[in-house]
């Protein structure tokens, strides 16, 4: 039996043992089992986001869950070292988010009857389908990988920018409010992406892979923010981070011209072109298909299925 699970702030010493966690639990997968925003965030303590570590009777952090309640949906992921498994620390960790979900975003909100719970399984992997499966959890939402080759040399030159808009790259210290209110209008139905604060934005800047010259804003004849497009280059892929169109300039070609640009600048930068996009948004879908990309993995999310929505 694991020892009882400490909920709270992690210690620096727990941040590295939850980073060796991921990365013992990522060697035996062949998949990360946390994601880039919750490993931002180990060092996080806010009320709205909990931590809770499992250890084994020597000390060593043998489970964590994270769940945030800062969205409309409470999200958590969860992961077990694969040396533990089988022996209910999973089911623990679930059934702290479980209850964590019920606790208001903010200390004493009145008239709070708690959020849905949403859980990560990233890769979707056996174990993860058993384990949801066993707990009564259905999957509610696909988040696809997409990916596609690069050429080595230039990639051909595709959609150009429609008339009246001009491409530049990002200046940080000048666009970034800028970027967060133009990122808020275009990802407003999103429950991650939408919610990226200045602070967010800054904690990516810090990350060694940024790069501005990889991050391309539009704008419009007025010089207002039409659209972004930020790639990541990293471990030989080149990630379509984030392509955002305000939408109020939808519609007129743009995210397929930034999908062209995003190609162009990664040609020579990575050998193979990635990006996640939500299985349900099939404008999106129909640009990447067009562009040659094939899905290569999916991510889903669980969540009960009495509270199921699709
Ligand atoms: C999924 C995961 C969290 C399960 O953790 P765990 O500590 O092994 O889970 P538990 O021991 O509490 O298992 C509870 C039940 O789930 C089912 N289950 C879990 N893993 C299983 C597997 N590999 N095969 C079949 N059933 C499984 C069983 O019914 C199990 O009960 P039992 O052992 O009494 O038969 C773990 O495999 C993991 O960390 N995977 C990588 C990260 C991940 O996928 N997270 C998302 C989870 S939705």
């Amino acid at each position: 039996m694991p020892s009882p699970l400490s909920i709270g702030p992690l210690s620096p010493p727990d941040v590295d043992g939850v980073r060796a966690l991921a990365a013992a639990s990522a060697a035996a997968d062949g998949v990360e089992p946390l994601s880039e925003q919750p490993l931002l965030r180990l060092g996080v303590d806010e009320g709205w986001l909990t931590h809770a570590v499992a250890r084994s009777k020597a000390g060593q952090v043998v489970g964590y869950v994270q769940v945030d309640r800062g969205g409309e949906d409470a999200s958590a992921e969860l992961v077990v070292h694969p040396e533990h498994r089988r022996g209910g620390v999973g089911r623990l960790l679930l059934r702290t988010a479980e209850r964590d979900a019920t606790l208001p975003q903010f200390g004493g909100t009145a008239g709070h009857h708690g959020k849905r719970l949403r859980v990560w399984a990233h890769g979707n992997l056996g174990p993860a389908r058993a384990f949801a499966a066993r707990a009564g959890y259905v999957v509610v939402r696909e988040l696809l990988f997409l990916a596609r080759p690069l050429p080595g040399a230039a990639e051909p030159a595709g959609a150009a920018v429609p008339p009246g808009y001009r491409v530049r790259t990002f200046e940080p210290g000048r666009d970034d409010d800028a970027w967060v209110a133009l990122n808020a209008r275009a990802f407003a139905a999103h429950p991650e992406q939408g919610r990226l604060t200045v602070a967010d934005l800054h904690d990516r800047m810090a990350e060694p892979w940024f790069d501005a010259a990889g991050f391309f804003l539009v704008e419009d004849a007025d010089g207002g923010l039409a659209a972004s497009l930020w790639t990541k280059v990293e471990g030989g892929d080149g990630e379509i981070y984030a392509v955002g169109v305000d939408p109020d300039h939808q519609g007129r070609g743009l995210g397929r011209a930034l999908t062209s640009t995003a190609l162009e600048h990664l040609a020579g930068r990575a050998t193979r072109a990635t990006l996640y996009v939500d299985g349900d948004n099939s404008a999106a879908l129909a640009v990447y298909d067009r562009a040659g990309f094939a899905r290569a993995a999916v991510d889903v999310q669980y969540g009960p299925s009495n509270g199921a929505i699709i």
